[in-house]
């Protein structure tokens, strides 16, 4: 793999031997994890704000004992500013680091710039498109926390259209075995067309909810998301989100073994009087990226794999 681009590049065996990787990374002792990218630069580019994917990708390259390079806001910090296309940042900053971490509003945009890139270019979220690394992180997290990926009923809640997480992991739990899905999703909100025709054709059972404890009960895994109020379109798209917060009262039909991701930011979709309870992953899921993006950037970078 020369780009990380899109999910769809990730088959069940490289997951899983990311998983094992991440896994032997967050046992590694420090100093030793330190050599594994010595000497490297890789440059942050973010076209969009971020907490988790760019601070977790940047700790991950020091914790490999490499160093970062970092445009923040870079639609209105860098040259981008002035015109300059993403093919040009690619072919400049690829003179400058040994690979390219970018989030970008425009999952077309990238998808026809990385090409130019003379380095490894790793989408750290795309518009609305795709944000493979969170669908990785998010497998990690549950086969830590249930000890597989395959036999297991998901729900997945809130803005499916513009969600890009959520496009990364119905592709990636499409390639495992026995899942079976469950949707709810405010009324305008469900899954792009292209996705569900592609849902269709992968043969997994999808299940639409009545309501939110219709769909949690006896779930698995309950994957809530954030309506991304910044990309709703039209005024029928801006609907009330208080039908979709998961509260304490829907832990009575989830399952003890079951657990709650969410990729964050969370804005009121989960209730933080449910954070103490066991089942709630998503601080868990969080560290995982971290770990996870190690092992992504030691096999782009030095082709290691579990
Ligand atoms: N999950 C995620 O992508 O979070 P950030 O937007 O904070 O990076």
């Amino acid at each position: 793999m020369f780009h990380a681009l899109s999910i769809a590049q990730f088959d069940v065996d490289t997951t899983f031997q990311l998983i094992r990787r991440a896994e032997a990374l967050r046992a590694m002792p420090r100093h030793e994890a330190r050599a594994l990218l010595a000497g490297d630069i890789v440059a942050t580019l973010f076209y969009e704000p971020s907490t988790r994917t760019r601070l977790s990708f940047e700790a991950a390259v020091y914790r490999l004992g490499g160093q970062v390079v970092s445009a923040e806001n870079a639609r209105e910090n860098s040259s981008s500013k002035k015109g300059e296309s993403l093919a040009d940042v690619f072919r400049v900053v690829g003179c400058y680091a040994d690979a390219i971490v970018i989030r970008h509003h425009s999952a077309e945009e990238l998808d026809a710039a990385a090409p130019f890139s003379p380095v490894p270019v790793i989408n750290a979220g795309a518009g609305s498109g795709e944000h493979p690394t969170q669908a990785l992180l998010d497998a990690y997290t549950i086969w830590r926390e249930l000890g597989r990926l395959s036999d297991l009923t998901v729900a997945v809640l809130g803005d499916l259209k513009y969600g890009r997480t959520v496009h990364s992991l119905l592709r990636l739990l499409a390639k495992m075995d026995g899942i079976r899905i469950r949707l709810f999703h405010p009324e305008p909100l469900g899954l792009p067309p292209e996705l569900a025709a592609e849902m269709r054709d992968s043969g997994i059972p999808i299940e639409i909810a009545e309501d939110l404890e219709d769909a949690v009960r006896g779930a698995d895994i309950v994957y809530q998301t954030r309506i991304q109020a910044e990309r709703l379109q039209a005024e029928h798209e801006l609907c009330a989100t208080d039908d979709y917060a998961i509260r304490r009262s829907h832990l009575a039909v989830l399952p003890e073994h079951a657990r709650i991701l969410h990729p964050l930011p969370r804005v009121g979709e989960i209730d933080p009087a449910i954070d103490p309870d066991d089942r709630a992953a998503y601080f868990r899921q969080a560290e995982n990226g971290l770990y996870m993006r190690m092992a992504l950037l030691d096999h782009m970078l030095r082709g290691e794999l579990g």
